[in-house]
């Protein structure tokens, strides 16, 4: 069988992949995407899934028409599903559906924060949509990173001992957006109960790409909170997931007020329905979830571990001839094995990153993101830059700022692209000087 037979099987499941895209000189080729942590193409069943629904589109819980009772059915039905994916307990937990990631942590920072004293350990790696919403609920510290990247479980179990009683939650990404480093959530759970703290994981880059067990509640390293956003798993119509306790929703006001929310309104008061119903005001996006149950389908057909060790062989490989490329400055731990998500961040040394990824896109048709990937501090970090510099690009916004390109994979990506990228690459650093 050869290197690539199990890779290319896996095209077929997806929409797209055949496009050709143009390039500057007028040619047409086609396109490579290597930008799949930004999003995902669809899977072909979930495009499936949604055109056979779509004669039984009705409102969601708003209707006693046939179609309207299909409909809500389905939506409800896909909570029980969503849960069992990702091994949480239906008794005790309940699925809330929001537009995606960022949505469903601004929701949590809502309800889980009483107090502007509450202290919640955020990381120095988080995405901002981990970050910004807790700014302004409470006091946030921040999990340190190491030299390479990685988070300090030093620091974490530091901070925890620093602030005992005051930590309310700590809120991590499963896998970074940017260095692609898997962390490991169990252990930071263990240790966040240890000290009578909650987690939260932000599950957009960890949920497409490895298998997820919440655990059960009494476990001592349990899941308490997961985000996810559908988009990132082939499922781009418009749904992100929040896992949470039912508890965690009983008690308290929803953010969001309006259709769907209320067992009974007068002029006087209101009383607000039971968890989840409470938490989705409007009319609910009952084709986003017909995707989504398709897309879970999908994925745990392939098989979660397949599909990990699948991204991780072509993550190696992609690495390896990086690697050996001169002028080609790789970011994070490269040597060492560590569990990562297939992303790789780069830069060319002299060569401005837009520059890099423009030069990819228009000459091979090959899609990939440069920039901070909306994980500014961290890839400050990364980078080293000093926060007077920083200042400097708050004074002059005309100035290109600095980052780095990223590579990421889907689960549909083969050697082949990667050996396209890589001698595109080795052309750009042969020539770079007419960059
Ligand atoms: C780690 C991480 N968290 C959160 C988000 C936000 O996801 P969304 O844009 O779907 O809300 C992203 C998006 O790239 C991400 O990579």
């Amino acid at each position: 069988m050869s290197r690539n037979h199990k890779f290319s099987s896996y095209r077929k499941l997806i929409v797209g992949l055949d496009k050709e895209v143009p390039l500057s000189s007028g040619k047409k080729v086609v396109g490579i995407n290597f930008d799949n942590a930004a999003t995902t193409p669809p899977f072909v069943s979930v495009v499936k899934e949604v055109v056979k629904f779509s004669p039984w589109y009705s409102s969601v819980h708003r209707g006693t028409g046939y179609k309207s009772k299909i409909s809500s059915q389905i939506y409800d039905d896909a909570r029980r599903l969503v849960l069992d994916f990702v091994n949480a307990d239906p008794e005790k937990y309940t699925v809330i559906f929001v537009k995606n990631t960022t949505e469903g942590i601004n929701k949590l920072s809502y309800r889980l924060i009483g107090s502007p004293d509450c202290i919640v350990l955020s990381t120095c790696m988080e995405h901002h949509s981990n970050d910004l919403p807790w700014r302004d609920k409470c006091t946030v510290r921040y999990v340190e990173v190491d030299d390479k990247g990685r988070l300090s479980m030093e620091d974490l179990e530091d901070k925890l001992r620093k602030y005992r009683g005051s930590v309310k939650l700590v809120t991590v990404t499963g896998a970074s957006n940017v260095t692609g480093y898997i962390n490991d959530i169990h252990k930071i759970a263990a240790l966040a109960h240890e000290y009578g703290a909650k987690i939260l994981v932000d599950g957009a880059q960890l949920v497409p790409h490895a298998e997820i067990d919440m655990k059960q509640p009494d476990e001592e390293d349990h899941i308490d909170y997961l985000v996810f956003s559908a988009h990132k798993m082939y499922a781009p119509f418009g749904i992100g997931v929040i896992v949470a306790p039912k508890e965690c929703f009983r008690y308290g006001v929803p953010e969001y007020k309006g259709g769907g929310t209320v067992q009974l309104v007068t002029r006087e008061y209101v009383d607000w329905d039971e968890p989840p119903g409470k938490e989705e005001a409007g009319s609910p996006n009952i084709l986003g979830v017909v995707a989504l149950i398709a897309a879970i389908e999908e994925l745990r057909k392939l098989g979660m571990k397949n599909l990990e060790r699948q991204e991780e062989v072509l993550t190696d490989y992609a690495l390896m001839r990086m690697k050996k490329i001169p002028f080609i400055q790789l970011y994070g731990e490269v040597d060492d094995k560590v569990k990562r998500v297939g992303i790789i961040p780069f830069n060319i040394v002299g060569i401005p990153h837009q520059e890099i990824a423009k030069i990819l896109s228009e000459d091979a048709g090959i899609a990939v993101r440069s920039g901070c990937f909306c994980a500014q501090p961290y890839v400050q970090r990364l980078l080293n830059i000093p926060g007077g510099e920083i200042e400097m690009y708050r004074t002059h916004p005309a100035l290109n700022k600095p980052g780095l390109v990223r590579i990421s994979f889907g689960l549909y990506n083969t050697f082949n692209e990667v050996d396209g990228f890589i001698s595109k690459i080795n052309r750009i650093v042969t020539n770079k000087d007419f960059c």
